[in-house]
């Protein structure tokens, strides 16, 4: 079983990267796509950029040259949830784009994708045994493109679309992988509160944060049956 792991930037990728053996690499246009074992599991690792469109173009390219058994994104998050603060992380149930609205001609706020449930459970228990369950939570992802940093969005975003944590790729990556019919998770670590404290919060907390999805995720790989 063949896994895509899809990360925005490249701090959140290169650990990953490195832990690959047997490592090629292959570019199809800006992506550079790091084929190789991870705990003796086929993984493909790629660093899409940020943002919805990069995030689309990349999962299709990976699916369509790699065709994977399940996709993960991961990477670091706002938290927007009650209690959702730097050192937890959340697995996405389901995902939302906030900023996907068509509300003026009577639709639904927001565009909803599903996240891969047997999945997002594996991470869950996998997740378990690297973090106490107060630090853990399963819920909704909202995905848009801006970098939250201020109260009113980040309450917004809980209360109206009742989300766990923010961030601008997860929507994306689960909607691409939705009209494949792939698996397909979210993996989150909460760098900073999607407040007016984030632009210090976000670079001091970013390296510990990608830290803990890495750990998260060998424990997923080596588990693998
Ligand atoms: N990724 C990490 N923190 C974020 C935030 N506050 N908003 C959007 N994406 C993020």
């Amino acid at each position: 079983m063949s896994h895509l792991l899809i990360c925005a930037m490249e701090s959140e990728a290169q650990g990953f990267r490195s832990m690959l053996s047997d490592r090629t690499d292959e570019t199809i246009g800006t992506l550079t796509f790091s084929s190789g074992l991870l705990c003796g599991r086929p993984v493909t690792v790629v660093q899409c950029g940020v943002g919805k469109v990069n995030a689309a173009l990349c999962t299709q390219t990976a699916i369509l040259r790699y065709a994977p058994d399940a996709v993960i994104n991961v990477g670091v998050a706002g938290g927007v949830g009650k209690g959702i603060v730097t050192g937890h992380v959340v697995i996405g149930s389901d995902t939302i784009q906030y900023d996907f609205d068509l509300t003026a001609i009577g639709e639904e706020d927001g565009l909803v994708s599903p996240c891969d449930r047997t999945l997002a459970e594996a991470l869950m228990s996998c997740a378990r045994t690297v973090l106490p369950e107060q630090r853990l939570s399963m819920g909704r992802i909202a995905t848009g493109d801006r970098f939250v940093g201020d109260s009113a969005t980040a309450s917004r975003i809980r209360d109206h679309y009742n989300a766990l944590a923010c961030e601008m790729e997860g929507g994306a990556v689960a909607q691409v992988c939705a009209a494949w019919k792939i698996p397909c998770g979210v993996l989150r670590a909460i760098s900073d509160n999607a407040n007016e404290q984030s632009e210090v919060d976000f670079p001091t907390f970013l390296a510990s944060a990608v830290a803990e999805t890495e750990k998260i995720i060998v424990a997923y790989f080596e588990g693998l049956v």
